[in-house]
C-alpha cells in the first residue's frame, strides 16, 4: 500500500516560469477556490532571480488574472497568494538550498512535495543538491515534468540519479495527458461498463486511430523541439500513454501499481518496427510555410534559421502482440501546424457479419464506431445504426446515429485543466495517474528503436505545407491498409 500521507507543503522550482504561470498557479488557484488545497499548506516559489514576496506575488497575481480570472474576482487567488512566499536558489550553491531549508523549517514543513518545473537538465542537480542538504528524507516528494531524457540511455541517467534522493514511490513523473478528464473517462468507460469489455478485442475491433493534432507551430521551442522531434515529444509519453489506457488488461483495482502493471505489459508487447518496416509503417513529415485559418505562417527551417531532420509529424502503424490484439492495426498519428487542433481516440467496429438488408441500406451501412475526443471538446461519442424515420417502399432506410456519452453538460462543470487532478493526487501521494521509471523505459526502448530504424534506413522527413494534415505518405500507409482516418 503506498504511504497516503498529505505533504504539508508545495515547493515548487522554477516557480516563475511560462510553466508555472501558466497551469501551475492557475491550477492551484482553482484548487483554492474549491477548498482542494491541504488547510493552510504554504507554498514556496523557489528560482534563481533575487525578488521579494511581494514581487512575486504581483507577478503571479497578473498572470492569474489573464489565466483565471474568476479566481482573482472570488479572492480565491489572493489567500492563495497569502501562502505563497518566494526564495532565490542556484541549486548548485550549498549555502542557497541551506537558506531554502531554513524557510522550510520557519514554514514547519515537514513533508515537502517538491515541484520540478525547470529544465531536465537541472533534474539531477536538484535532486542531488536536496539530498546533500539533508532536505530529502523519508516523507518528502518530488514532481517532475517530461522530458525525461531523449532517449533511453539519457533517461536512464536522470532517473538513477533522482532516485539516489528519493525512492520509487516518492516520485511523481507527470504526463499531463494523464489528468486530462476525458483520459479518465476512458478508464470508466471500459472498466465501469459491462457493454464494452467484452468488445474490446480483436474479434470486434477493425482497428484503432490515436490523432493528437496541433495548429500551432515550434516557433520559438525550436532548440528544445529539434533535440526530440515529434517522437520524443508526443509520441514517447502522451501517445503511449493513451495506447497504454486503450489497450490494457483489466487491472484488479486502481492502485498505482496494480494500474501501472497492467500498462508496462502493454509496452512490452509493441511489436518492434526494424530498418525494414519502415517503409510501410512509418511516415515523417516536417512542416514548410502554408496557411492556417487564413493566417500566412512559417516553415520550421525558416523557424529554426537552418534546414533540420527533425520530424514535426509523424504517422506509424503499430502492433500490440498479444492475444487480445493481435492483427489489430494501432494507427497513430501527431503533427505540429496540422489544419485543426484536435486530439481524439477513434475506435473502428468489424461491420455486421452478414447484412439482412438490401438496396440503399446496405450502402448506408457502416460499422461502428466509438470516438473519444480530448480536444478541442471532451466528449465520447457511440455511432450506432438506426433506422432512418419514414415510409420507404425500397425497405428500410439507415442512417448513422451519433450518441454522446459525454457527461460534462450533465454537471455543467467548468473544464478543468489537466494540472488540478495532477497536483492534488501528488500533494495526498496517489501516484496511479504519474508515470513508473519501468514505462519511460520501456517506452524510450520501442521509441529509440524506430528512431534507429528510420537513421538506418535514411528516411528524411517529407515536407507538407503548413494547415494540411501531413505528407501524402500518412493517407497511403494507412490506405493501403484499406482503411482511412477519421475525418470529423
Ligand atoms: C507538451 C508538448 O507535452 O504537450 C507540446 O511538449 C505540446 O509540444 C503539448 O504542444 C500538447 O498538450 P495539450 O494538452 O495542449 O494537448
Amino acid at each position: 500500500m503506498p504511504d497516503l500521507e498529505i505533504s504539508d507543503g508545495l515547493v515548487l522550482f522554477g516557480g516563475g516560469g511560462d510553466l508555472s504561470l501558466r497551469m501551475l498557479f492557475p491550477s492551484l488557484a482553482w484548487l483554492e477556490s474549491e477548498g482542494l488545497l491541504p488547510a493552510k499548506m504554504p507554498i514556496v516559489a523557489a528560482a534563481r532571480s533575487e525578488m521579494d514576496d511581494d514581487a512575486f506575488r504581483r507577478m503571479v497575481r497578473d498572470a492569474l488574472g489573464k489565466r483565471a480570472p474568476d479566481t482573482v474576482a472570488s479572492g480565491a487567488a489572493d489567500r492563495l497568494l497569502a501562502r505563497t512566499t518566494y526564495v532565490a536558489v542556484d541549486v548548485t550553491q550549498p549555502e542557497d538550498l541551506k537558506r531554502l531549508g531554513a524557510r522550510l523549517a520557519e514554514l514547519n514543513i515537514k513533508r515537502p512535495l517538491y515541484y520540478l518545473s525547470v529544465s531536465p537538465s537541472l533534474y539531477s542537480a536538484i535532486c542531488q543538491g536536496l539530498l546533500a542538504a539533508g532536505l530529502t528524507g523519508d516523507s518528502a516528494r518530488v514532481v517532475m515534468e517530461k522530458p525525461i531524457g531523449k532517449d533511453l540511455a539519457s533517461s536512464n541517467a536522470i532517473n538513477d540519479q533522482v532516485q539516489a534522493a528519493f525512492s520509487e514511490d516518492r516520485i511523481f513523473r507527470i504526463d499531463h495527458y494523464l489528468g486530462k478528464e476525458t483520459v479518465q473517462n476512458l478508464i470508466a468507460l471500459r472498466f465501469a461498463n459491462t457493454l464494452f469489455e467484452p468488445l474490446w478485442n480483436n474479434l470486434t475491433i477493425d482497428h484503432v486511430q490515436i490523432t493528437v493534432a496541433e495548429t500551432q507551430g515550434v516557433g520559438e521551442r525550436w532548440p528544445y523541439y529539434d533535440e526530440y522531434g515529434a517522437m520524443g515529444d508526443m509520441v514517447q509519453n502522451h501517445m503511449m500513454q493513451l495506447l497504454c489506457l486503450l489497450a490494457m488488461e483489466p487491472p484488479s483495482d486502481l492502485q498505482p501499481d496494480s494500474v501501472r502493471n497492467e500498462k508496462v505489459k502493454v509496452l512490452r508487447s509493441l511489436r518492434p518496427i526494424g530498418r525494414s518496416e519502415i517503409e510501410r509503417n512509418v511516415v515523417r513529415g516536417q512542416y514548410v510555410k502554408g496557411v492556417i485559418a487564413g493566417q500566412q505562417v512559417t516553415g520550421y527551417a525558416e523557424e529554426k534559421g537552418a534546414s533540420s531532420d527533425t520530424e514535426t509529424f509523424v504517422a506509424i502503424q503499430a502492433h500490440i502482440d498479444n492475444w487480445r490484439w493481435a492483427g489489430v492495426p494501432f494507427f497513430l498519428r501527431t503533427g505540429k501546424r496540422l489544419p485543426e487542433r484536435d486530439t481524439e481516440i477513434f475506435i473502428q467496429f468489424k461491420p455486421v457479419p452478414h447484412s439482412i438488408f438490401q438496396g440503399e441500406s446496405r450502402a448506408d451501412m457502416r460499422p461502428n464506431q466509438l470516438l473519444i475526443r480530448l480536444q478541442p471538446e471532451e466528449d465520447i461519442v457511440l455511432n450506432v445504426m438506426n433506422q432512418a424515420p419514414g415510409l420507404s417502399l425500397e425497405g428500410m432506410r439507415l442512417e448513422s446515429l451519433p450518441l454522446s456519452l459525454s457527461l460534462t453538460s450533465k454537471h455543467k462543470m467548468r473544464r478543468r485543466i489537466a494540472y488540478e487532478r495532477l497536483i492534488r493526487d501528488a500533494l495526498h501521494g496517489v501516484s496511479t495517474l504519474f508515470v513508473r521509471r519501468d514505462e519511460v523505459e520501456k517506452a524510450w526502448e520501442w521509441v529509440d528503436g524506430v528512431n534507429d530504424a528510420v537513421r538506418r534506413h535514411g528516411q528524411a522527413p517529407r515536407p507538407y505545407a503548413a494547415g494540411t494534415w501531413g505528407p501524402a505518405g500518412a493517407f497511403a500507409l494507412i490506405e493501403r491498409e484499406g482503411r482511412a482516418w477519421h475525418e470529423n
